[in-house]
């Protein structure tokens, strides 16, 4: 079943694909995508970046790991990065490309990767009627992406716990913070509940670990394997309000 949500709050816990579903399919390419959707999890992350004038969906600044190319994705044309093999014979995919992809009831996070991204992903995101979020590890980025259009959430991620995290993102006016797992604990999601933002925590492969943060107070989490936390996102797709898309 497809994942169905209005708005992020109205699920209770977010169970976010992380470039998709990126333990079972190459991570951010059209396939995982697609496979997250068909495991029923009310988002998927991904990764873009501007190279030549095109939004591209790619996690690394090198092309080495995730493709068959060699060198800096950003020294290539577009022509030449989609013409590279992302695994399994996928193509590189534009950010067009995905949200033509992921149907419109799911919600797409775009995480800004590299320099230059928050205007054109602004340009990109600002005329959509569809469920949304933008994050970065880079509060500038963010910050420029937020003053480009207001209506979008935002959600700082932060790499590890420091005391002004939550100011931070209350002066953001962010939606919540995406935590690291290693850096979660319930003093830290109650300080930022406090503030009334929420907390998704990146990345977790477990059910037993994902319920175990859901009892903390967390509200959702990154996952590589959508198909282990199935149970999760089905019973907190059915507690949301109804769907009427
Ligand atoms: O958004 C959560 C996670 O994607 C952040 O880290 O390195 O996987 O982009 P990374
Ligand atoms: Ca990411």
């Amino acid at each position: 079943m497809t994942a169905c949500i209005r708005r992020l709050a109205d699920v209770p816990f977010l169970v976010i694909g992380h470039r998709g579903a990126a333990g079972l399919k190459p991570e951010n390419t059209l396939a995982s995508f697609r496979a997250a959707v068909e495991l029923g999890v009310h988002g998927v992350e991904l990764d873009a970046r501007w190279v030549q004038g095109e939004l591209v969906v790619i996690h690394d600044d090198a092309l080495e790991r995730t493709t068959d190319g060699h060198g800096a994705v950003g020294g290539q044309s577009f022509a030449a990065l989609r013409r590279l093999d992302a695994g399994e014979g996928e193509r590189v995919p534009t950010l067009a490309e995905v949200l033509r992809t992921v149907p419109e009831q799911v919600l797409v996070n775009v995480e800004l990767k590299g320099s230059c991204t928050a205007a054109p992903v602004a340009e990109a995101l600002a005329p959509l009627a569809r469920p949304l979020l933008v994050s970065s590890f880079d509060s500038q980025r963010l910050a420029e992406f937020r003053r480009r259009c207001p209506q979008v959430p935002v959600a700082p991620l932060v790499g590890g716990w420091a005391p002004g995290v939550p100011e931070a993102a209350t002066a953001l006016g962010a939606w919540g913070v995406h935590l690291p797992l290693r850096a979660v604990n319930g003093a830290r999601v109650a300080a930022l509940r406090r503030r009334g933002l929420r907390c998704v925590v990146y990345t977790v492969n477990s059910r037993r670990r994902a319920a175990n943060l859901r009892a903390l107070g967390v509200d959702g989490v990154f996952t590589d394997y959508p198909d282990r936390l199935r149970s999760l996102s089905a019973a907190s797709t059915a507690a949301s309000s109804r769907c009427s898309w």
